[in-house]
């Protein structure tokens, strides 16, 4: 692992972070049908963290020398509320996966400082992933 390849590997995160932004203002403002208020408020309130995570990615991938990128991953279509929470549930998973990858690629690379702080992307991504899982647990 050199500081280039991190680099690349947390560009390809930051492309996440602005799928999962644009994720989320899309979903809270296509979501429809009686649970509309809730699902708004839910998709809504994760945007300040997600916006948080790409600052901190870009800021670091220039850190280590890269230019980070500008362009999101594509963000999934969903048929409704059912699908927009499989979709989330799926990016979070993904996300917790990567972020716990990434935290032992920093560490490797001798960055203590950037392997505690991917951790607690970690437990930022924890939460929203059981928070989507709880609602989608009793949808029927
Ligand atoms: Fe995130
Ligand atoms: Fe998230």
């Amino acid at each position: 692992m050199t500081r280039k390849q991190l680099a690349e590997k947390l560009n390809d995160d930051l492309k996440s972070e602005y799928q999962a932004i644009i994720m989320y203002i899309t979903y809270a403002a296509a979501a429809t049908g009686p649970h509309r208020p809730m699902l708004k408020q839910f998709f809504e309130q994760e945007i300040p963290e997600e916006l948080a995570h790409a600052q901190f990615l870009a800021e670091k991938v220039a850190s280590l020398g890269g230019v980070p990128a500008t362009e999101p991953k594509p963000v999934p279509a969903a048929e409704g509320p059912r699908e927009m929470l499989a979709n989330v549930l799926e990016a979070e998973r993904a996300a917790i996966s990567a972020y716990k990858q990434r935290s032992r690629d920093a560490a490797e690379l001798g960055d203590v400082g950037l392997s505690a702080r991917l951790e607690t992307l970690v437990e930022d991504e924890t939460h929203h992933f059981e928070e989507t899982e709880k609602i989608l647990r009793g949808w029927q």
